[in-house]
């Protein structure tokens, strides 16, 4: 297997608006995409749509999720939180021991019926820990990007929000940073250890809330930081 396929970023649930957008940020900035869905017809053809956006040198394809997940060692997770645990159950023989998987559900009450503008409550602290006491022993979990938007992500302009990403696993902290940056306009900042996630994934929350409030888009950006806090594609690549 060359470097190019091994570095392939598998995004699981890819057919959703989240999911197509980073795969549309990541075929852009030249990246090896694999689009995964629980229908292998339906994960080809977002593959197809985001490959006609970016053009013939893209490199995306579409998988269903475990062949996705046996075809990389870098995983994006982009499904619905009512689903989350239930697939990555499903997945977890497809996911090989020394594997970054990148969390970016959030646990909104509109998974289960409810308000978009609120949460619920996960036992183990966010939807991110909750994936990391599912995956096999020797996946790293990250949590990221939780609170870009969707919208903009499929949008044409540079994106103006910063990622926080966190882990308890740095090399992995690592690998989630490098792929923030690669997305335009995205500035990316090490959130410390995966229990952070809770506070980062209630932002969403917020973040919905303004939405409707304003009628926007809204992204964070955390200001006040040493300039070496944030990490922009030109610093990483
Ligand atoms: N939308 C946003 O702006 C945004 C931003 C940041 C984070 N997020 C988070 O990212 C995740 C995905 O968001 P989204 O808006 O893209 O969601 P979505 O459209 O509802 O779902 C994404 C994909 O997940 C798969 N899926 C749906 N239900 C599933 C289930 N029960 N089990 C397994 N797979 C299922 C579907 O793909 P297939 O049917 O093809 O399998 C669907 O296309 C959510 O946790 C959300 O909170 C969303």
């Amino acid at each position: 297997m060359n470097d190019r396929v091994s570095r392939a970023i598998a995004i699981i649930g890819g057919t959703g608006p989240a999911g197509a957008g980073l795969a549309l940020r990541w075929a852009t900035a030249g990246e090896t995409v694999i689009v995964g869905s629980r229908d292998a017809d339906r994960a080809q053809q977002a593959a197809e749509t985001i490959q006609k956006r970016v053009g013939p040198n893209a490199r995306v394809s579409g998988m269903e999720n475990s062949a996705a997940c046996a075809a990389s060692d870098l995983l994006v997770l982009t499904v619905p939180f009512a689903g989350q645990a239930e697939l990555l159950k499903q997945l977890k023989p497809a996911m090989r021991a020394g594997s970054v998987l990148i969390d970016a559900t959030v646990p909104l009450a509109a998974s289960v019926g409810g308000r978009a503008s609120r949460t619920l409550g996960v036992w183990q602290g966010s939807a991110a820990q909750q994936t990391a006491e599912l995956v096999p022993k020797g996946v790293a979990v990250v949590a990221a990007f939780q609170n870009l938007s969707a919208e903009l992500l499929n949008g044409d302009k540079d994106m103006d929000c910063d990622v926080i990403v966190c882990s308890d696993d740095p090399n992995a902290t690592q690998v989630a940073m490098e792929l923030a940056a690669k997305i335009a306009g995205v500035r990316t900042i090490d959130g410390g250890k995966l229990e952070n996630a809770r506070i980062v994934e209630q932002i969403t929350a917020l973040l919905i809330g303004l939405n409707i409030r304003h009628k926007g888009h809204g992204g964070i950006r955390v200001t006040g930081l040493p300039d070496n806090a944030y990490k922009t594609g030109s610093v990483l690549r």
